[in-house]
């Protein structure tokens, strides 16, 4: 096998580790085949060496299936890094370490997923999210990286219905939030590196919703319960308020007309299955490409959605199709103060057709299918959820 140095930015995260997991199970029985610089934060407490430590040797020994993950750490190089600064805010020494062993590959992950649509956030999209993904760019070239891969998002294509490929980028479209447009925003700075021939490959990820995992250990597991996960989280607080105290089995009423558009859903991706195809491509380093990381299948809104209701137990009135013109106290606070205001645009408005052409002709036979998060593979998604109370 021939030696690959990869760089890896937001390796802390829910799919930036699942990526870390990938190209260390890739290199299982190579050792000394894999160089991989993680890019990264340090917590409040801990070093961002010793946060990596622990994500290998608890999440990484699952997904390995390796009681002893320490061996791993041979072959990680922790350089601290700061989205929004400066250089990445790193240091010179650590740059001087890099040029020594080059990355072959760049693989930006790291982003602020904040929806909300306040100035404060703002600012912290365009720094991490425009300003951060332009310092990667500049670290990436100045260490003479020939790939970069960028992790995007699939609703960089804004509000719009019909198939969508890739590469599609909008000109003047409606977003559900602030952050997927500053998700474009970043995304047009690689494309213009692209042009101007700063890479000698360069890739677009665009994954839909991420949930937790259906292909490794432990299924269904995930750091962070957001997005639908999120959305249930909402109800079950609510009915938590109601009854005095958390319970999923006792049924209770929550009078709240959620708006859902009918013969629409939600495109949902599980993060190992997106971890592994974005590292099967980058490695089989074709020529520039865009591939939305999606799912074949829609979680359908008016098929599936309720049956995450019947998990906890909650009871709405009919699901409508718009916001109701008059609003309860409840359906105010859904609509205008939490997850409502988040997530309606994406469960009330159509959900385009994301191209898997690229994908698939990418992936080889024997790959392992995306599953369809429905049923019974919804049912583990939230057992796994339950376990952790929908982190509340
Ligand atoms: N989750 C989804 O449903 C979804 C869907 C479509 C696209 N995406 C894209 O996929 C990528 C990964 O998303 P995710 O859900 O895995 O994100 P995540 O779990 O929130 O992780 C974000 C990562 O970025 C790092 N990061 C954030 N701000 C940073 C900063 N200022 N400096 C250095 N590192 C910073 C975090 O480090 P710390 O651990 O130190 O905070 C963490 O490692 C992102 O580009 C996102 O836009 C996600």
């Amino acid at each position: 096998m021939n030696k690959m140095v990869v760089a890896l930015t937001g390796a802390t995260g829910l799919l930036g580790s699942n990526i870390l997991f990938e190209l260390l199970k890739r290199y299982e029985g190579s050792p000394g085949s894999l160089t991989i610089w993680v890019l990264g934060r340090a917590g409040k407490q801990l070093s961002l060496r010793e946060r990596i430590r622990q994500l290998l040797a608890n999440d990484g020994a699952h997904y390995l299936n390796m009681p002893d993950t320490a061996p791993l750490l041979e072959c990680i190089r922790t350089v601290d890094c700061h989205l929004g600064q400066p250089n990445l805010g790193i240091s010179e020494d650590s740059f001087r370490k890099m040029k020594k062993e080059p990355p072959h590959l760049f693989i930006h992950a790291a982003a602020a997923l904040d929806f909300r649509d306040q100035a404060a956030v703002l600012d912290l999209l365009q720094k991490i999210n425009v300003e951060g993904t332009q310092q990667a760019l500049n670290l990436a070239e100045a260490l003479g990286t020939p790939g970069f891969a960028m992790i995007s998002t699939a609703y960089v294509c804004g509000i719009r219905s019909g198939v969508a490929n890739p590469n599609f980028m909008p000109e003047d479209q409606l977003f559900r939030n602030p952050y997927e447009r500053s998700k474009l925003d970043g995304e047009r700075l690689v494309r213009r590196a692209e042009q101007e021939g700063r890479f000698r490959r360069v890739y677009f990820f665009r994954p839909t919703t991420i949930c937790g995992r259906l292909i490794e250990h432990p299924v269904g597991y995930t750091p962070k319960f957001d997005v639908f996960y999120a959305w249930l989280a909402f109800f079950l607080r609510l009915k938590a308020r109601q009854l005095g105290h958390m319970d999923y089995e006792t049924p209770a009423k929550i009078d709240i007309r959620v708006a859902l558009k009918p013969g629409s859903g939600l495109n949902i991706i599980p993060v190992d299955y997106a971890a592994k195809a974005l590292v099967e491509i980058s490695l089989q380093q074709p020529p520039s490409n865009a591939f939305h990381l999606a799912s074949p299948y829609l979680t359908d809104n008016y098929e599936d959605l309720p049956a995450l209701l019947k998990f906890i137990n909650v009871h709405l009135p009919t699901f409508v199709e718009e916001m109701p013109p008059a609003l309860n106290t409840l359906e105010y606070l859904y609509y205008h103060r939490s997850v409502g205001k988040i997530y309606d645009p994406y469960i009330s408005k159509n959900v385009p057709d994301f191209s898997l052409d690229s994908l698939h002709q990418h992936l080889p036979t024997g790959f392992p299918k995306c599953p369809a998060v429905k049923g019974t593979v919804m049912t583990q998604l939230l057992k796994f959820a339950k376990k952790h109370d929908f982190g509340l």
